[in-house]
């Protein structure tokens, strides 16, 4: 595996390989690697002549000095993992090589109401963050296919209509959210829970796989407050939101409309913890 850590290295090299007729897939993390993101390098692999992976810290989508500061950070791991699973090239750069002119960048991107329901009200800012680098590093790789997963639902909808609205030349992948064993999805943030907080946590899928099963035969509002009851109900997760809204326009939906297909998604602190999860409500 290649490893760069310069924008003109990264560059100089894709475009031979473009010259030469390969295509190339994209899977951008920030490291702390888990089977989530190897499953995205999987996909790629599959489906593309070259692939790509950047690690890359990204502090302007942080809106918490101290969870920037936390964030686990171990390259070398990463860049092993990533080798073993046959990624071809890995783009982890410096902060000062990404913003070489500080963190403000430029591009402002406007979302309407998608970066400001859910995660974008409560993490103002924080999906700025993330268009202005994933359209960096676009920039950078010139990828035929960049491959997000539907862990970070939210996420990909920014992307999706960020690539739209830029009219850029790449397809996004979706890719489904990789789960442990008890359901929990598969999360850096997992590591830094307590065993008894480790616990409790997959109580959280298992209240969206009910939501499922309830949808079409309770009212929203009702299935909304019982998911909240259910997920708090003796223990120690707190709920931040807990919303069913469109797959498409992630605008929250007041009341069952059987043709739109719908997405349970929420946010819930376990100590200070914030973990987050979804389920489509379709098949
Ligand atoms: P990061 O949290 O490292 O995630 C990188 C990619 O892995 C994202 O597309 C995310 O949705 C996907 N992923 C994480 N956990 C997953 C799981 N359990 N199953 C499937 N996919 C999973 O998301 C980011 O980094 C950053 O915001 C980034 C896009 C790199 C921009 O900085």
């Amino acid at each position: 595996m290649k490893h760069f850590k310069t924008i003109i290295e990264t560059k100089k090299y894709l475009s031979r390989m473009k010259k030469e007729g390969k295509t190339i897939g994209f899977v951008p993390t920030m490291g702390a690697l888990h089977a989530g993101h190897l499953n995205l390098i999987k996909r790629s692999k599959d489906e593309n002549d070259l692939t790509v992976s950047s690690i890359f810290v990204n502090p302007i989508q942080f809106n918490n000095r101290e969870d920037l500061e936390r964030y686990p950070r171990n390259l070398g791991t990463d860049a092993n993992l990533l080798a073993h699973e046959g990624c071809d090239v890995l783009f982890a750069p410096e902060t000062g090589e990404m913003y070489p002119d500080g963190e403000a960048a430029g591009f402002d991107p406007e979302f309407g109401l998608l970066d400001k329901v859910m995660e974008g009200k409560f993490r103002p800012g924080h999906f700025k963050g993330v268009a202005i680098v994933v359209r960096k590093l676009f920039e950078i790789v010139g990828p035929d296919r960049a491959y997000f997963g539907k862990k970070d639902y939210q996420q990909l909808a920014i992307i999706r209509a960020m690539v739209k609205m830029l009219e850029l030349p790449v397809l996004i992948v979706p890719c489904e959210t990789v789960r442990e064993s008890d359901g929990l999805a598969m999360s850096s943030r997992n590591m830094r829970l307590t065993i008894a907080e480790r616990n409790q946590a997959p109580r959280i899928y298992k209240v969206l796989c009910k939501v499922k099963e309830k949808k079409g035969k309770v009212p929203i509002w009702e299935l909304k407050e019982w998911a909240v009851k259910k997920i708090q109900e003796d223990s120690d997760l707190r709920v931040e939101y807990f919303e069913i809204a469109d797959c498409d326009t992630l605008m929250p939906l007041e009341s069952w409309n059987l043709r739109q297909q719908s997405v349970a998604l929420t946010a819930v602190y376990l100590g200070d913890v914030r973990l987050i999860d979804n389920l489509e409500l379709f098949s």
